[in-house]
């Protein structure tokens, strides 16, 4: 595929050197995940941090997601326990982010976490992005590739879109499978989810063996990434919608609609997994439209429902 604008480039060997140096001279790259695109930039450097936050227009409270190859590097950062363990095995590389507390001997710039004594760490399963972490010796801060409180990225024109030429190198590594972020656990304490996601609150209670404590009962903002206003789309959203009102973007599951104009089906066959990949798609598509309002129709609320929920509930607390 030929890529539309100059700094979007495909992946090959000389562009994963070309990544490599960039993040050794404290740059910014837009990279692939199977999740959602990234802003990477290496997490033991106090310049990439900042340009870090800086590009995104982010508050500086709200820590980054810590991303690994392997273990190798994650033991002079972080403190793992039996849960991080069990789970390690069961799910990575892929979609979960652990909060582990951090070590007092970590490398890790204080401001990626936001000064905090824990520390969120992932290891992504794209090919694109695993390729670079084996190569460097340090692990990449790497929050979603859009301006904050925007709609992840899931495919590199989107990267280019929020950040246009501001960055000087996005690798495209394709559309992301999944298509919403990682699934974020606090393992510091008796395991909670902070952030629902493809892997669902039940699969890991079943890989636990426990059952895990209601986060969103918990009236202190433990994470940021909870904020209620996110993954805004820029207009109103309205959820539990029953009936079109004429002229907003109709978005739902299944193909009870036959108009394409107005109706955005999640997934023709009501695959909440396929619903999960298309959402932030159809937000961006609707925008670019130029629909005034999206109305969204009832989402099932079991399994990866409860993550879409999510994402279509903070984005319909936009104003
Ligand atoms: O799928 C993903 O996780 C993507 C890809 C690029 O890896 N990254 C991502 O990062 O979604 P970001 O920065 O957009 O979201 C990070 C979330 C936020 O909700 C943040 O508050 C939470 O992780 N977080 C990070 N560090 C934390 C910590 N120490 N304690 C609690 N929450 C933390
Ligand atoms: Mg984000």
């Amino acid at each position: 595929m030929k890529n539309s604008y100059s700094n979007i480039s495909n992946f090959n060997k000389k562009i994963l050197e070309k990544a490599i140096k960039k993040l050794k001279n404290k740059d910014i790259v837009g990279l692939p995940t199977e999740t959602v695109y990234g802003l990477g930039g290496n997490a033991y450097s106090k310049n990439s941090i900042k340009k870090i936050f800086r590009l995104k227009g982010r508050p500086q409270t709200n820590p980054l997601i810590i991303h690994y190859y392997d273990l190798r590097y994650v033991f002079n950062d972080v403190i793992i326990n039996n849960y991080f363990k069990v789970l390690y095995k069961k799910f990575c590389p892929g979609p979960i982010t652990f909060v582990l507390k951090k070590n007092k001997n970590s490398k890790i710039d204080s401001k990626a976490v936001a000064n905090l004594n824990t520390v969120a760490i992932r290891f992504p399963k794209h090919k694109v992005i695993r390729s670079i972490l084996k190569k460097i010796k340090f692990p990449l801060a790497m929050p979603s590739a859009n301006k904050s409180s925007k709609v992840s990225p899931v495919n590199s024109n989107d990267v280019f879109e929020e950040f246009k030429q501001k960055i000087k190198l996005i690798i495209n590594g394709g559309k992301c499978k999944i298509g919403i972020e990682s699934t974020v656990i606090d393992l510091t304490d008796h395991p909670k989810v902070l952030r629902p996601g493809i892997i669902s609150q039940n699969q890991i209670e079943k890989a636990l063996k426990i059952k895990l404590r209601k986060s969103f009962k918990n009236k202190k903002l433990i994470s940021p990434g909870m904020m209620k206003k996110h993954y805004s789309p820029g207009i109103p959203v309205l959820t539990n919608q029953k009936r079109h009102d004429g002229k907003s973007a109709f978005i739902y599951l299944g193909n009870k609609h036959k108009s394409k104009r107005k109706f955005f089906s999640l997934s023709k066959n009501s695959n909440l997994t396929e619903a999960a990949a298309n959402l932030y798609k159809i937000f961006r598509l609707v925008k670019k439209r130029g629909f005034m309002k999206i109305q969204i129709a009832k989402i099932p609320k079991f399994g990866i429902g409860e993550a879409i929920n999510d994402r279509i509930n903070r984005a319909s607390r936009f104003k």
